[in-house]
């Protein structure tokens, strides 16, 4: 890792607390009984730390520019919550992108920045602790990847409908927007051959049902609020006329690993023309599952796609040959 500011001066991070010297602040009850199962508001005390400035948002990505996969950014002008993100053309320069914000129709992700900055990864660790202490959840012990996300959005900029593997938590820091979270276990809204799709490896599988859209809940979001979205919920986000700038930090958890395997399976199961049980159903089937899928696993993860695409990879390559065998 290496650290363009290194030298500098740790900022106090004593401003990051608040009174009772958390940088979270929620009802534990609250959190107990939602973690994971509902989505759920509640505060925290990062937008007032001086860490999560632009200026020092920009150094953080220039340390990321020779590192590709590490951000995205994407012109997103003309997108509404039902596009989709491989349909908004690519922003070449960061930098400048970063710079024209105000300016530009521009989402930026900048990806595992704890990665690239000394104090991140430090907030990334607090958080995670007392995150472990709200939940009552071993998040330390079952954490297979993590990423503290940096997002800057231009002013109305719409994210579209989608859903991710790890569980979330959505903390604004700069300007407000509405973030509509759907429910993660309705499968009108999201169908199990989807969230296959989506396991498969198309990150866009999920498809927005505008007739189902009351079925979502609108979290408005303001500097000093984080939103939990559990894990497969699918969401939308629609930027006020401002800057937005948000960490997203995802996990990855061991059982949401497992559930993942069961759904790969499927997804090949599917392809050879069967009607597989859904995770949940069938103890002893999602074992076999697990099992099968387990034995292809990266042995030494270090991105999302190793921990998350390694065994269907590995799976679909020697199926694609005997298929290519029979055909000939
Ligand atoms: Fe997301």
């Amino acid at each position: 890792m290496s650290h363009d500011g290194a030298n500098e001066a740790l900022a106090d991070t004593s401003s990051t607390l608040s009174s009772d010297g958390k940088i979270l602040q929620a009802c534990k009850d609250e959190f107990k009984s939602n973690f994971n199962l509902n989505s759920f508001k509640f505060t925290h005390t990062l937008h007032q730390s001086g860490l999560f400035e632009i200026p020092r948002i920009a150094q953080v990505a220039r340390r990321m520019i020779d590192r590709p996969g590490s951000f995205t950014a994407l012109n997103f002008s003309q997108g509404t919550v039902a596009s989709k993100f491989s349909a908004s053309p690519k922003d070449a320069r960061l930098d400048d992108t970063i710079a024209r914000l105000g300016e530009s129709g521009t989402w930026v992700k900048l990806t595992c920045a704890q990665n690239y900055d000394a104090e991140y990864a430090q907030v990334l660790d607090t958080v995670t602790s007392e995150l472990e202490s709200l939940s009552g959840w071993p998040l330390h012990r079952d954490i297979t990847w993590v990423s503290m996300t940096l997002l800057l959005s231009s002013p109305k900029i719409a994210t579209p409908f989608h859903i991710d593997h790890e569980t979330n938590f959505l903390f604004q820091l700069q300007g407000s927007k509405d973030v509509c979270l759907f429910p993660p276990n309705d499968r009108e809204l999201l169908t199990d051959k989807e969230i296959e799709t989506y396991y498969s490896g198309n990150f866009e599988a999920a498809l927005y049902r505008r007739e189902l859209q009351d079925r979502g809940t609108v979290y408005r979001l303001a500097p000093g609020e984080v939103v939990h979205n559990p894990s497969l919920a699918p969401h939308w986000v629609k930027n006020d006329d401002n800057i937005s700038v948000s960490i997203s930090i995802n996990y990855c958890l061991k059982p949401l690993d497992a559930r993942a395997r069961v759904y790969q399976a499927n997804y090949i199961l599917r392809s050879m023309g069967m009607h597989p049980l859904p995770p949940g159903l069938s103890p002893m089937r999602d074992r076999v599952k697990r099992t099968v899928l387990s034995t292809l696993e990266h042995r030494n993860p270090k991105s999302f796609s190793d921990v998350i695409h390694t065994p269907i990879n590995r799976l679909r390559s020697p199926l694609k040959a005997v298929r290519r065998l029979v055909r000939h």
